[in-house]
């Protein structure tokens, strides 16, 4: 079968199940595993910031970084896709008590103009306080959307003037640095927290890793704890984390090439409606009317190819690690006969 129904369906290479079994542990929850040290400290440098925490999971990443950025009664400022809103099982409401303020986007994009009207005056007090703005990059739910570091300098710049917090849900920040070839610390400096994911598109079975402040990530680290998120030999996957940091990133350009030659063949297709743009490695395209995607994608399974419906006409496919070139002309062949 050719898996393009996520990135998160990526098995570990070779080489990195070799790091994984060479690497050196302790138990973490005493502080004590090196190699997740090693995660934390690489993932925090590079992005600009003083510590990191490494998490089992991006869902534990921002729910603990919405937690250390309100209080109960406090409203975050969102796009209406935003992942922590929509896939994270209302956790935001319920590990923090606060609730969402929802901005209609761009493809999962806003402007610091919406920020602006979305936040409560503080003086009101029948209004929820707000106190947190959060972004996606790139945007899950908006097709793989890349942000303009320009648009985010300026939202930066509104939330302090504020006294907001601001964090990043950057589960595919290494896909939008590879479209835009922007340092990572460029971006990592603009926010409070960020949450990077090791198990999308850089190909890492498992893990997140949250960074900041010195103190914000000591209290990262309590609310993990106090979550079920402190793991004891954990160094086994911060070694996947840490070879795919490594040697990961510098091929994750090809994922977004292939991503761009589905999208040419699915642009050509009859049946196909409309395809968002493709700026990275997520696809999403809409059927025509007359045909419903569940039955679309079942037609591809039948023919060795997954994918995934995300709404009763609306189809998402995703490029990663383990799709190769292959893979590629296999689906297009598939879709184009489906097509004729
Ligand atoms: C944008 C975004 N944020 C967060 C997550 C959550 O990651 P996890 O599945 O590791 O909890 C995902 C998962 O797909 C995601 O796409």
């Amino acid at each position: 079968m050719i898996d393009l129904r996520s990135d998160t369906v990526t098995r570990p290479t070779p080489a990195m199940r070799h790091a994984m079994a060479n690497a050196e542990v302790g138990d973490d929850v005493f502080g004590e595993d090196p190699t997740v040290h090693g995660l934390e400290d690489e993932l925090a440098g590079m992005l600009g910031h003083e510590a990191g925490v490494f998490c089992p999971s991006g869902t534990m990443t921002n729910q603990i970084a919405i937690h250390l950025h309100t209080r109960a009664g406090d409203e975050v400022i969102c796009e209406e896709g935003a992942h922590f809103y929509r896939y994270e099982g209302g956790g935001v409401m319920a590990n923090s008590g606060a609730s969402v303020k929802l901005i209609p986007g761009d493809r999962g994009r806003f402007t610091a103009d919406q920020v602006r009207s979305a936040i409560n005056d503080p003086k009101a007090e029948w209004l929820a306080r707000t106190s947190l703005v959060s972004l996606e990059n790139t945007c899950n739910r908006g097709g793989g959307a890349v942000w303009d570091l320009n648009e985010v300098k300026a939202i930066r710049k509104l939330c302090k003037s504020h006294g907001l917090a601001i964090h990043l849900d950057g589960a595919r920040l290494f896909n939008a640095l590879a479209a835009t070839q922007e340092a990572p610390d460029a971006w990592g400096r603009e926010f409070d927290t960020v949450s990077i994911c090791l198990s999308k598109g850089l190909g890492a079975p498992v893990g997140s890793v949250l960074v900041g402040s010195k103190e914000l990530v000591a209290e990262a680290r309590r609310v993990r704890k106090r979550l079920g998120g402190g793991m004891r030999q954990v160094g086994v996957l911060a070694a996947a984390g840490l070879h795919a940091i490594r040697h990961h990133r510098a091929r994750i350009d090809e994922d977004h090439v292939r991503a761009h030659r589905l999208r040419t063949v699915l642009e050509g297709l009859d049946h196909v409606q409309r395809v968002m743009p493709v700026d990275t490695n997520i696809i999403i395209y809409e059927l025509r009317e007359d045909h419903a995607a569940d039955v679309h994608v079942a037609e591809l399974k039948a023919n060795g190819v997954l994918c995934m419906a995300i709404s009763s006409h609306q189809v998402r496919m995703v490029t990663h690690l383990d799709i190769t070139d292959a893979d590629i002309e296999h689906t297009m062949h598939v879709l184009q006969r489906r097509g004729s």
